[in-house]
């Protein structure tokens, strides 16, 4: 766009950020940490589209979720298919689970997967439309240890991360058999408070009722304090499934507690469900969320495969994780004093980062005042200073910055290297 003579600049869509070069260090730390804790639970990396068939997400998530009725990226391509920028992973990784067979190459398949989701909520602290999740899927067992495993992993990432904040809160959202009996009981009870809930909630009523339990407008949760609890309806198998869970999890020492009104935003949901809750982040209280979805591999056209898997928000922990540095320093920063010392400089300093060094140099820079105001400013570990006279006799001085201790030693990388690494003056 042109105003006048000036042209304008273009931002980025509101709710969709940009991850600025001194923020990106946190998130690699989170991922790392993902990848190193999904390994050692015998996780393996799947990368799916970020695009899909809009029928997918209506299919698994629900046509009467939030995420389906009102936050889907949804548009048409030139070819006229209705398509979806993924608002979640599950769908996704389930779809190419089925599309691709893997339910034949072993009775339980793990699948970890992270990258960018995309819902049309407004976006406030923790709440964006582009946000990122990192995740698990585990599809073949409906046996109980399988629950406690991935609940196992998702406290063990979170220690890892060096979060003790979000804590674990479990529930069983029960199956085909026991849900409707519940359905019902919570219908009559919410048609004795109709008038006391939100616009929305009394049409949840109907389509989705509860999600009720999951409103956060005063009115509705007061209305809804005494509502029964899916907890009172599970039938026997749900019962003893959800039992054996936290068998396993007090077996293994996991931190959790009971919340027996959890209801999650997507429909899929069966049996176990959890999320781990903050009061850090204001109204985004969930870091973490999954459970188990026994019935939508075939939902979707495949066998019938249980399954359970979590995702976190990787904003929402980078902001818990927020004051820690990630900075990453030089290990050494080469100046140069006149022009024939440059070709030396960049010959050393190539055969460092060869070596693996973090090395830095100033190319710019004209007077050495300058190029040493900029080993500080980039917090550089150690400096060198290459002139003529270094040159000449092959021995340049190695300055420690922090205590601006020093020691004369050969201008060869190899040597260099050993003393930055592990030499006499650490
Ligand atoms: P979800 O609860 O919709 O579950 O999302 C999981 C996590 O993604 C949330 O706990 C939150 O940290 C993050 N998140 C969701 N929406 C936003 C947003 N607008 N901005 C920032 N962060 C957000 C799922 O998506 C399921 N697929 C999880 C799952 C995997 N269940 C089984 N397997």
């Amino acid at each position: 766009m042109k105003r006048g003579n000036l042209q304008v600049g273009i931002s980025a869509i509101k709710g969709f950020n940009d991850l600025l070069p001194f923020e990106s260090g946190l998130w690699q730390f989170i991922e790392q940490t993902a990848r190193k804790v999904f390994s050692r639970y015998g996780f393996q990396e799947i990368r799916v589209p970020v695009v899909e068939k809009t029928e997918l997400f209506c299919r698994s998530i629900g046509d009467t979720t939030d995420i389906v009725e009102k936050e889907m990226y949804t548009f048409a391509d030139k070819g006229g298919n209705s398509l979806t920028l993924r608002p979640e992973g599950t769908a996704g990784v389930v779809r190419a689970f089925i599309e691709h067979k893997l339910y034949a190459l072993d009775s339980l398949t793990k699948l970890c997967y992270m990258g960018p989701m995309f819902r049309h909520e407004r976006p406030q602290k923790g709440r964006y439309r582009q946000f990122h999740q990192i995740g698990v899927e585990a599809i073949g067992s409906t046996d109980p240890m399988v629950d406690a495993q991935v609940l196992h992993l998702v406290s063990r990432l979170f220690q890892e991360l060096g979060l003790t904040e979000p804590s674990l809160q479990i529930n069983s959202l029960g199956c085909p058999v026991c849900r409707p009996t519940y359905r019902r009981a919570l219908v009559n009870f919410l048609s004795g408070c109709q008038d006391a809930l939100c616009a929305d909630c009394r049409r949840r009523q109907a389509t989705n009722p509860l999600r009720v339990l999951d409103c956060k407008v005063p009115g509705c949760i007061l209305a809804t304090q005494g509502a029964p609890t899916i907890s009172d309806y599970l039938c026997p198998d749900c019962d003893t499934h959800f039992s054996g869970v936290q068998g396993y999890l007090n077996a293994a020492d996991v931190p959790y507690s009971l919340n027996s009104r959890m209801v999650r935003g997507l429909d899929y949901y069966t049996r176990t469900t959890f999320e781990l809750v903050t009061g850090l982040l204001g109204a985004q209280s969930a870091v973490a969320a999954g459970g188990r979805y026994d019935g939508l591999v075939e939902q979707l056209g495949g066998p019938s495969v249980p399954g359970i898997g979590f995702a976190l928000g990787v904003e929402r922990v980078a902001l818990l994780l927020g004051d820690r540095s990630f900075e990453q320093v030089p290990d050494l920063f080469v100046a140069v004093m006149g022009d024939s010392a440059r070709k030396t400089g960049f010959r050393i300093m190539s055969g460092l980062q060869d070596a693996g060094l973090r090395v830095e140099a100033d190319a710019e820079a004209k007077s050495l005042k300058s190029q040493l105001r900029r080993a500080d400013k980039l917090k550089a570990r150690y400096s060198i200073v290459i002139g003529e006279t270094e040159i000449e006799t092959n021995k340049v001085t190695l300055k420690r910055m922090a205590d601006g201790e020093q020691e004369l030693v050969s201008l060869e990388a190899v040597e260099l290297a050993a003393k930055i690494t592990g030499g006499s003056m650490l």
